[in-house]
């Protein structure tokens, strides 16, 4: 079988990834990529050294025969980027956070009906091997009821993250950290848990001479009935501490921990013990100075390919990709009004 074709726009530090998976897998190719900052999209063509490159997104659409455009550009470009391409007939593969709005969301998803192409979003976590095992747990009812949910994200990012970046700490280029960090969180917790019903909450800036927040705490209600308290920040001192999620049920407690929900940290399951010798592979993706959450891509990539192969269909779609934003905006929607001072 012939590869399927991709193009990737944007060469920052998840387009890289993007493009070394892409080049490992075998039913794969990268035949263009794209920045507007030539250097950074030279330099990665000449590392692979196939591969034509553009500064123009539009331009590398006008002269691709990609089958799929990966959208690895800052957040508030994912939306117009998506649509542009459905709108060309190619399928998308977009970065998470889909959008920064749901209104967004709906237009990417029409144009991708519209034009009868597929629209996926990165959702690597999914694939983490501590929450494949807690969602089988979840699946066969072996919880029971779900009653309580706790989420931490306590990560550190270093002022320069932000300063050295055109987009990141601002309000209307990143719009949150919701977004950022804690989006993978969110979308497990919805997955999970159901609709967000009720939110109550804080959010500051502390430590960061930034626009959007870089602590909070909110209180969620799910529609499913678990509450579930929500903790995120990016000032833990010099690195990140903890990505967890912890799971309590009529029948059982769940810890998913680490750094980046890569390990089961305890796990007391009625009649559903965990299974011994379990290897925990799972890798953060490292960017220098700091690291961002699991690098599953390729297993994004294989879910995708396997669905195009009319395989399998372990992906997430631009509605189920939508949930999440649903989430975060209604959360910020509810819990700005009471932001203190330093906070926007
Ligand atoms: N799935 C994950 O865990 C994960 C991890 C990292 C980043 N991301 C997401 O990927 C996106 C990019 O993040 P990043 O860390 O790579 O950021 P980055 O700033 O390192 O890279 C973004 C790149 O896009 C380029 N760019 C900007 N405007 C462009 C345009 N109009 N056309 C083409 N290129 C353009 C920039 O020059 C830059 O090289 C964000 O939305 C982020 O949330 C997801």
């Amino acid at each position: 079988m012939k590869p399927f074709k991709f193009a990737v726009a944007g060469c920052g530090n998840i387009g890289k990834r993007h493009v070394a998976v892409l080049d490992a897998e075998p039913r794969a190719q990268v035949v263009a990529i794209c920045d507007i900052e030539e250097e950074k999209a030279s330099k990665l063509a000449d590392l692979y050294g196939y591969f034509p490159c553009y500064t123009q997104y539009e331009h590398m659409l006008d002269e691709t025969d990609a089958d799929i455009i990966v959208v690895a550009t800052p957040h508030a470009l994912h939306a117009g980027m998506t649509i542009e391409a459905c709108n060309r007939g190619f399928h998308v593969l977009v970065e998470k956070p889909m959008a920064l709005t749901v209104a967004d969301c709906m237009r990417m998803n029409e144009a991708a009906y519209k034009n009868e192409v597929k629209l996926w979003v990165v959702k690597q976590n999914r694939y983490n091997i501590p929450i494949r095992l807690a969602k089988e747990a979840l699946e066969q009812q072996r919880l029971g009821k779900l009653l309580m949910v706790k989420c931490d994200v306590l990560w550190n990012r270093y002022q320069g993250y932000y300063n050295d970046s055109p987009w990141r700490g601002r309000l209307k280029e990143e719009g949150g950290a919701l977004f950022t960090q804690v989006s993978h969180f969110i979308d497990l917790l919805i997955w999970w848990c159901g609709e967000v019903e009720e939110v109550s909450g804080y959010l500051d800036t502390q430590q960061h001479q930034i626009e959007i927040e870089d602590i909070g705490s909110a209180i969620l209600r799910f529609n499913s009935g678990a509450l579930c308290s929500l903790n995120w920040t990016t000032n833990v001192y010099n690195k990140n501490y903890e990505g967890s999620i912890t799971l309590i049920g009529e029948k059982g407690t769940i810890k998913i921990g680490g750094k980046y929900l890569n390990k089961i940290e305890y796990w007391d399951v009625e009649g559903f013990p965990l299974q011994e010798g379990i290897a925990y592979t799972d890798k953060p993706n490292a960017y220098g100075k700091y690291q961002g959450t699991s690098s599953n891509h390729d297993k994004v990539v294989s879910a995708i390919l396997d669905q195009l192969g009319k395989k399998g269909r372990d992906t997430v779609d631009g509605f189920e990709g939508m949930k999440s934003i649903q989430a975060i905006e209604k959360i910020y929607a509810n819990i700005r009004k009471y932001a203190t001072a330093n906070y926007l």
